[in-house]
């Protein structure tokens, strides 16, 4: 596995497979990798000639009050990872090279990042547009990967990707769990052990809402008003963001029934910020 820390380095590098005919399949992170990262790589691996990742933690997506300091970081453990599992090529830029002190564009991807994480967490998604529209730019993928976890992420990334007519596709793949159904994530290893056995009470409502759309019984206001409860009964649970049934494309939240419904949560354990989905096809 190569490693290159230099976006000119990376574009040229990447620009070479590309004249050569090679695909590339490209799965960006900021490392603390688990199997759900692995199932990207993995799927990149199956589908592509070249594999990339990148792994930066990127500080414009985090908040003022956000974890960008103590967000773990592992970088050896995920380089040997990434070289078991194939990798080509992990691009690994240091904090200036992505931001220059001179640094002042910005992706701004408007309407779908103004919904759900947004009202908690500002700033974010443009920060997520800005970096991807980066990396894309240095990679140039034939497909790039992400995880149905982030899902509104996917959907910003899509309408970026159509709207400034970046040559990649993006991938959605679906959700990793631990055995119990917690959704993997980084941010799971800031659980104690007392949250992380209340933390599958996140995917069991998701399950219980997803059972109530598809039985029919209850109304969209009768499952959000369910999901609450459920979800306020876990004494470790601090905060509900939110917890609700959307149309998937605009992220409204729905009134009566539809085809496609996303089933999404956020809520917090103290400090710890956790978000899962269900998609429901009716
Ligand atoms: P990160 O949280 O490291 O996630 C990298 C990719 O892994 C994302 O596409 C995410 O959706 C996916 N992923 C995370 N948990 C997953 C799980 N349990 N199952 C399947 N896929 C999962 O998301 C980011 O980084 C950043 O916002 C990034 C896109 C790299 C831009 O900085």
């Amino acid at each position: 596995m190569e490693l290159i820390r230099i976006p000119r380095i990376m574009q040229e590098s990447c620009k070479k497979y590309l004249l050569k005919g090679r695909t590339i399949g490209f799965v960006p992170t900021m490392g603390a990798l688990h199997d759900g990262h692995m199932s990207l790589i993995g799927r990149a691996r199956v589908e592509n000639d070249i594999v990339v990742t990148s792994l930066f933690v990127n500080p414009i997506q985090f908040g003022p009050s956000e974890d960008f300091e103590k967000y773990p970081r592992e970088i050896e453990n995920d380089r040997k990872k990434m070289q078991n599992s194939d990798v080509d090529i992990l691009f690994l830029p240091a904090g200036d090279q992505m931001y220059p002190r001179d640094f002042s564009t910005f992706v701004h991807v408007d309407a779908v990042s103004k919904r759900l994480c947004d009202s908690f967490r500002p700033e974010h998604f443009k920060g997520v547009s800005t970096v991807v529209a980066k990396l894309l730019n240095i990679v140039s993928p034939t497909r790039a990967y992400f995880g149905q976890k982030d899902f509104q992420q996917t959907i910003v990334i899509k309408r970026m990707v159509k709207d400034l007519n970046f040559d990649s596709e993006i991938v959605v793949c679906p959700t990793v769990r631990e055995q119990d159904g917690l959704a993997m994530s980084s941010r799971n290893l800031y659980l104690d052990e007392e949250q992380r056995k209340a933390a599958p009470v996140l995917y069991r409502t998701l399950n219980i809402a997803a059972d109530a759309v598809k039985s029919g019984t209850k109304s969209p206001a009768e499952i959000r008003e369910l999901m609450r409860a459920l979800l306020s009964a876990e004494k470790f649970i601090t905060e509900v963001d939110y917890a609700s049934l959307y149309d998937p494309e605009t992220f409204d939240e729905i009134d009566e029934k539809k085809r496609d419904i996303l089933i999404a949560a956020a809520v917090r354990f103290g400090d710890v910020r956790l978000i899962d989905n269900l998609l429901v096809t009716i």
